[in-house]
């Protein structure tokens, strides 16, 4: 039986991705969209948006016009994805969160939501991109008391957060099975006189420009030597089919607080 998959966020970037991923796929079926009440793609085709041509689905502008789903995806802004949450609890459905920029105390509701609801927190979808969280943990194991760390990240224009959830996520497996914590061993960027670099630290820098769809890179940098550890999207269909699969694992998943490595199967 497919799973019925609902798109919140239907008319972002992200969210025509989404629609033509979720129509293309076999175990999937699409119910429906959401968009703004103040959008200008109220009571349009959700097809069209995606630019498959007409599928006879329109956007609706409230969650209770899409009952009908199993799981809901929701690639908006944090505000709203916190809103979706609310409803997803009351109504015990399940959700995929793609919004990235959460703080520590917004990813302690999501925490708790999953209490009474199955909800994966995914600020990277991209089933490489995870591979690559276990690749930093197996290279961090082996090397990282004695490298100095730095994460590089590189977006579009349009992306209103910094560093991406990707790149904090990376700081994040890395910070963990070094046993530091992030939030006093991160440095975000550096200018004048810095000083000589504290071996503890984990660097972070960011780039913003055109169209960049998302790239990652992990320094374990020693004298004479480093490893790099590279991950580039190319499309953002990556990230949609990721979360296609993410949707799947979670129609048959209980109630709880799952990421990425819970869906494909890579945790420990
Ligand atoms: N997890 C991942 O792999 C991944 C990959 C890429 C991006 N992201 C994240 O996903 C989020 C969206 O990214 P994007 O590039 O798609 O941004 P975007 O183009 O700005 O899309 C966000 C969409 O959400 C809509 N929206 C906001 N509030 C809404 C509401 N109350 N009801 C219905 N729709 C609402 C916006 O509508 P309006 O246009 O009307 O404001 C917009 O169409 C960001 O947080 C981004 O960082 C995650």
């Amino acid at each position: 039986m497919k799973v019925k998959v609902a798109i919140l966020g239907c008319s972002g970037r992200m969210g025509r991705n989404l629609i033509q991923a979720a129509h293309e796929h076999e175990s999937i079926e699409l119910v429906g969209g959401s968009v703004r009440a103040s959008s200008s793609f109220v009571d349009f085709d959700l097809g069209e948006l995606a630019g498959i041509g007409a599928i006879g689905l329109t956007t609706s502008t409230q969650l209770s016009q899409l009952t009908d789903a199993d799981v809901y995806i929701d690639f908006t802004a944090i505000e709203t994805t916190l809103e979706n949450i609310d409803w997803c609890q009351q109504h015990k459905k399940a959700l995929v969160i793609g919004t990235t920029g959460f703080s520590d105390a917004q990813v302690a509701v999501i925490e708790k939501a999953g209490a009474v609801m199955p909800v994966v927190l995914a600020p990277n979808t991209s089933v490489g991109v995870n591979l690559m969280f276990k690749l930093l943990q197996v290279t961090a194991k082996a090397i990282g008391d004695y490298t100095d760390i730095e994460i590089f990240e590189a977006h579009h224009r349009f992306k209103k957060d910094a560093p991406s959830g990707t790149a904090v996520k990376m700081g994040q497996v890395i910070a963990d099975t070094l046993g530091r914590d992030l939030s006093k061993c991160a440095v975000y960027g550096r200018e004048g006189i810095t000083g000589e670099r504290d071996r503890e630290t984990i660097g972070f820098a960011t780039v913003r420009a055109g169209d960049i769809v998302g790239e990652h890179t992990a320094f374990f940098a020693d004298l004479g030597e480093r490893i790099e550890i590279t991950h580039k999207a190319s499309s953002r269909m990556t990230f949609a089919l990721g979360a296609m699969r993410a949707a799947f694992w979670l129609s048959d998943a209980e109630n709880g607080f799952y990421d990425m490595q819970d869906v494909l199967g890579l945790k420990d």
